[in-house]
């Protein structure tokens, strides 16, 4: 085993081992990123790597809800909720955010890394058992591993799998959690939301599911997938303000009573400070424009068929996806690298995504398309595509 003196000797081992492997990370900052289009090294680049899918992060109505919260209210909340930071407009946006999910209630979290971690303790403990997909986004994956409780992570969305785990091992314990992604994050597929349901009362298991990136984009009113299958079935549905919703922080909508039992026993909730106002006035704007502006949806939901469906006909790629993450994945983390590298040559500014964030052997390019993007902008990247891979 390596032995280290310093911290400098362990830091430079351990960044030049990720750099052999082509894993090492660097920041890339941007100087202006308005309207899907980003200015950054004197280049001027279409942002196909945002989470901003409906184009909301510079809308004006976002910005003149946070304006006008932060005169009212000041930059801080202050305090933590349970303390003296619990503002009428909290309660404002868990309310609206409950009847967007169709549940009771809503509660407010920091972010959604905050709520994974901090729910997900709260529901289970040494004696429970966790049954989480594959994919699921590294959040969950560190809510799970906090919780101390036995976990089994089963093939992702393979129903076949989950159901063996929870035959051979669920009556060996005390409380039992399913959690999955509705739409995941790096692959864009969807996850068998009925069938989940299902094995949840056959084996009395609590059901947690993340929206982070259905929330906004999918659903009649941009609630999601869930309310598709029943969201009242549903024990924990978590969702973010920093994706679709264009800005910061996270949500779940539960039933009154799972509320006040996540506001008493969620550590990440209890011992960090409420969100600020020109965030909760932000977020409210935008939960509003889902309503009054669903043009967005439709939109974003055209453009990312269309081009899934020319990645298949035009370039004879096959993807997961079924949304508006549309990943390209080619293996190596070098090859993901190159291809990220001539599409930025092109006008496109796209990251590749390389393990640990995805599967060994599974690097790629993670195209996301979003309201901001036009036909002309799909046709260009196929293009390019074309010419890169
Ligand atoms: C599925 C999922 N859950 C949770 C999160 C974390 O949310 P946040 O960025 O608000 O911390 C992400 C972030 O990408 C995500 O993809």
């Amino acid at each position: 085993m390596d032995s280290f003196e310093n911290i400098t000797d362990f830091v430079n081992f351990e960044l030049r081992s990720k750099n052999e492997a082509r894993l090492l990370r660097s920041l890339f900052p941007l100087v202006e990123s308005q309207r899907g289009v980003i200015k950054t090294n004197g280049k001027t680049l279409v942002d196909l790597s945002s989470n901003d899918y409906l184009g909301l992060a510079d809308h004006p109505a976002l910005i003149e809800g946070a304006k006008k919260a932060m005169e009212k209210w000041g930059t801080g909340a202050r305090a933590s909720r349970l303390m003296s930071g619990d503002l009428e407009i909290h309660h404002r946006l868990e309310s609206a955010i409950a009847a967007l999910k169709g549940k009771e209630a809503g509660l407010l979290f920091g972010s959604g890394y905050l709520a994974n971690t901090g729910i997900i303790p709260a529901l289970c403990g040494r004696n429970d058992v966790i049954y989480s997909d594959h994919l699921n986004h590294a959040s969950i994956v560190d809510g799970v591993l906090l919780s101390r409780a036995r976990f089994y992570r089963f093939r992702h969305n393979d129903l076949n799998h989950l159901e063996d785990l929870l035959k051979s091992h669920r009556s060996r314990y005390r409380r039992a959690l399913i959690v999955v992604e509705s739409l995941y994050s790096m692959d864009g597929d969807l996850a068998p939301v009925s069938e989940l349901l299902e094995l949840r009362g056959r084996y009395g298991a609590m059901l947690m599911i993340d929206e982070a990136h259905a929330t906004g984009v999918f659903g009649a009113k941009g609630e999601g997938i869930i309310s598709q299958t029943g969201a009242d079935a549903v024990d924990v549905i978590l969702g973010t303000f920093g994706k679709a919703l264009g800005g910061y922080g996270a949500f779940v909508a539960v039933s009154n009573r799972i509320r006040q039992f996540l506001l008493n026993q969620a550590r990440t909730f209890i011992f960090s400070t409420a969100l600020p106002p020109a965030v909760i006035g932000a977020n409210l704007a935008a939960v509003k424009l889902l309503d009054e502006e669903p043009e967005r949806r439709s939109r974003v939901c055209a453009l990312a068929s269309e081009l899934r469906q020319a990645l298949k006909k035009d370039l004879g790629l096959n993807t997961p996806s079924e949304s508006q993450i549309v990943p390209v994945i080619v293996g190596g983390s070098r090859s993901a690298l190159n291809l990220a590298e001539s599409l930025r040559d092109e006008g496109f500014f796209v990251k590749a995504i390389r393990p640990p964030t995805v599967p060994e052997g599974t690097a790629r390019i993670r195209l996301s398309v979003t309201s901001n993007h036009t036909a002309k902008d799909v046709r260009r990247l196929l293009e390019a595509l074309s010419r890169g891979l």
